[in-house]
């Protein structure tokens, strides 16, 4: 098989998990082109803005996008329009990729680290964010200025019916190829977007009969994941509430440093980025966690690519690698041996 691949490197992505594919094309017979463009920070320095028209046609005449954490202090202070994150944003809505997957499992070998007690733990965590990503106040008209004598801002929330209906159909199909339930979360006691999200799901929720559906407002779902993450399997939420939600379920697996995600469009085109920032305390040190992106390339292989076996032995690679006790920083226990992103990087590939 032979895949062009656009890198966006970001702010804050390491090698490492151009290294695992390598391993993986060598092993397996394939060929991965990679093109390098630049987004966020890096294309501002280059560029003057967070991602150009022409990282966007590369991305958009490529198999699939592997992307890095964009953001960073330097650019902080910058005209809001030109921010590290509108780049991610940009390509977000014009690559068209309105579902996010952000998986939480917990692996056995971190469980000492999670910030849940371990009569908790001991239930599992193995669930899915499916979080829509092009819509709602991320995207909504925005005002800065006066109002009443008095600095005015507002954001605005809203959804069109067919972009709820695309994403809920995103989680129930994907339940069906997992424990078959979905929880829809809203907040419809309140919001009016949230009603219009509510009476979509149950639409749908008829449609697929064979799936299990509840409806679970964010700030119960919010308490229900530290309480009991064992009773859920897919979530479906709103852009704003599923950024929210998908770094508290990241945190219960022990670090969000491990967590992969993919973002997927109408057509087969899709970007894989790990859900964690480009951490702009500890970027180039070499002190990272490389394998949300690791994890991430394996997403990319079994959605993009369909390359079931090879996306699993990513999985058993990493696995292994943490069996060895090998640990970065950040997920580090006593009497494991600390190493760092680089290293880290090597041994799962090594482990392939
Ligand atoms: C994420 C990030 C982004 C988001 C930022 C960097 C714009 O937090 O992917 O979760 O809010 O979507
Ligand atoms: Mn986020």
């Amino acid at each position: 098989m032979e895949k062009k691949i656009t890198v966006l490197k970001g702010d804050g992505i390491g090698p490492e998990a151009i290294k695992t594919l390598a391993q993986i094309a060598k092993k397996y017979g394939h060929r991965f082109l990679y093109t390098e463009a630049a987004i966020g920070g890096a294309a501002i320095d280059r560029y003057g803005v967070p991602v150009s028209e022409e990282t966007l046609a590369l991305c958009k005449n490529s198999d699939s996008v592997l992307l890095g954490a964009v953001g960073g202090h330097k650019w902080d202070c910058i005209d809001p329009d030109k921010r590290p994150e509108k780049g991610l944003l940009k390509v977000r809505k014009s690559l068209g990729l309105f579902a996010n997957l952000r998986p939480t499992k917990l692996f056995p070998q971190l469980a000492a680290g999670s910030p849940l007690r371990q009569a908790t733990v001991k239930n599992g965590i193995d669930l899915l964010i499916v979080r829509e990503l092009t819509g709602s106040i991320y995207y909504g008209e925005r005002f800065t200025g006066e109002k009443n004598g008095e600095r005015y801002a507002s954001d605005l929330m809203g959804y069109g019916e067919h972009e709820i209906e695309r994403i809920g159909r995103v989680a129930f199909e994907t339940a069906r190829k997992r424990r078959h339930k979905v929880t829809s979360v809203d907040k419809a006691n309140v919001l009016d977007t949230s009603k219009l999200w509510r009476a979509v799901m149950h639409e749908l929720a008829a449609e697929f009969s064979d799936v299990a559906y509840e409806d679970a407002l964010v700030d119960s779902t919010a308490m229900q994941l530290i309480n009991d993450p064992s009773r859920f399997d897919v979530i479906v939420t709103e852009n704003m509430f599923g950024d929210i939600l998908s770094d508290e379920a990241s945190m219960l697996s022990g670090s969000l440093g491990m967590m992969p995600s993919a973002s997927l469009s109408e057509s087969k085109l899709g970007m894989y980025e790990p859900i964690h920032g480009s951490a702009p305390n500890i970027a180039g040190k070499n002190l990272a966690n490389p394998l949300g992106t690791i994890l991430s390339a394996a997403m990319m292989l079994r959605y993009a690519f369909d390359l079931e076996k090879e996306a699993k032995a990513i999985e058993a690679a990493v696995d292994k690698t943490l069996d060895d006790g090998y640990r970065t920083g950040d997920i580090m226990s006593e009497g494991m041996k600390k190493v760092s992103c680089s290293e880290m990087g090597d041994l799962v590939a090594a482990n392939l």
